[in-house]
């Protein structure tokens, strides 16, 4: 079992909203556990009692595959109960509120609530509404601070550090939560950060907060440790923001072609899930500088660490709270 105290004593969050409010130092503990953590679980593959005894319940009221599915392992890697909420088929359909529903869930006794929701800011009422622990696992387009974790994380392994680096994060970045909390852990942890799209799809305002604004991939792309090719949000789109599909893959999308012209150890990544042939070509996503999977992976490892850290921090402030009653 590996010793994380002296990690968890430096953290003093109950709750992980965004990755915009977090210091370097809170995401380099986040980062250091999961690193830790995977390797105590052999590639997050093995199972930990860290914090057997305790309860996590995911709430999602969007679709996921990866968010979902890996904050359950990493809640039963580390010996934790999951309680899986869907609002499919649940009782909201006859009209309880977003709250009532997560109070409900929350008085079975668990100890953190995941949430996915498609209004921003729904994290941060349940924070306010319920006792437990909160996880945002997105929120509209607003953040998705693990995946931005994890994000970095996979590079962190790759280069040993984030100081420096010339990240792009292209395409949809006004419907991209991925892209936001990628954004401000990026610039907290020292990175150059290079936000490249169409003009519909990039607000001009990114460049009044100090971040480099590009509309043209291969301008930018022979600079490029990393790029993050964002999918492309047509759920979220009340009109096409360019003309066509194909246009929007031949002007963006990563192929065979424009990796001739990149970095010879450039990473490529990216949030999934992809849409081959509009981001990426196949042959980029499953190619040697892709470490899509890897990603995948990491996922795991940092919410282990998220779950552990805010759970460490709950049981100090209980105990305090007892001692002063
Ligand atoms: N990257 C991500 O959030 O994927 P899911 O929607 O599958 O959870």
């Amino acid at each position: 079992m590996p010793d994380l105290t002296s990690y968890a004593e430096r953290w003093d969050r109950r709750h992980l909203l965004d990755l915009e409010s977090l210091s370097a130092d809170e995401i380099t503990i986040l980062l250091d556990v999961a690193s830790r953590l995977k390797e105590a679980t052999e590639g997050c593959r093995r199972k930990l009692s860290l914090l057997s005894g305790k309860t996590c319940a995911n709430l999602f009221f969007e679709n996921s595959t990866r968010t979902r599915n890996s904050f359950s392992l990493a809640a039963k890697r580390l010996g934790a109960d999951t309680v899986e909420f869907g609002s499919s088929g649940s009782s909201t359909a006859k009209g309880e509120t977003f709250a009532d529903t997560a109070k409900t869930i929350e008085a079975m006794g668990v100890d953190w609530v995941v949430t996915r929701h498609g209004t921003p800011g729904t994290p941060n009422l349940l924070a306010r509404e319920l006792g437990c622990c909160v996880l945002n696992a997105g929120d509209g387009p607003h953040e998705h601070p693990t995946q931005g974790l994890l994000d970095l994380l996979t590079i962190r392994q790759h280069r040993g550090s984030l100081e420096g680096l010339t990240v792009a994060l292209v395409g949809d970045i006004a419907h991209s939560r991925t892209a936001r909390s990628n954004i401000w852990g990026l610039k907290r942890m020292g990175a150059h950060v290079i936000i490249c799209g169409p003009p519909t799809l990039v607000s001009p305002r990114w460049q009044e907060l100090g971040f480099e604004v590009a509309h043209h991939l291969d301008e930018i792309l022979p600079r490029c440790d990393v790029l993050n090719l964002l999918r492309i949000q047509f759920e979220r789109q009340h009109a096409r923001p360019f003309p066509s599909v194909r246009e929007y893959a031949a002007l963006y999308a990563m192929n065979a072609a424009r990796m001739r012209q990149a970095k010879e150890n450039i990473l490529i990544m990216a949030p999934g899930p992809i849409n081959r042939g509009v981001e990426i070509t196949p042959e980029v996503a499953d190619g040697p500088h892709s470490v899509i999977l890897e990603q995948v992976t990491n996922g795991i490892a940092v919410r282990m660490s998220a779950l552990y850290l805010l759970s460490a921090a709950d049981d100090r402030y209980r105990n305090a709270n007892k001692a002063s009653a």
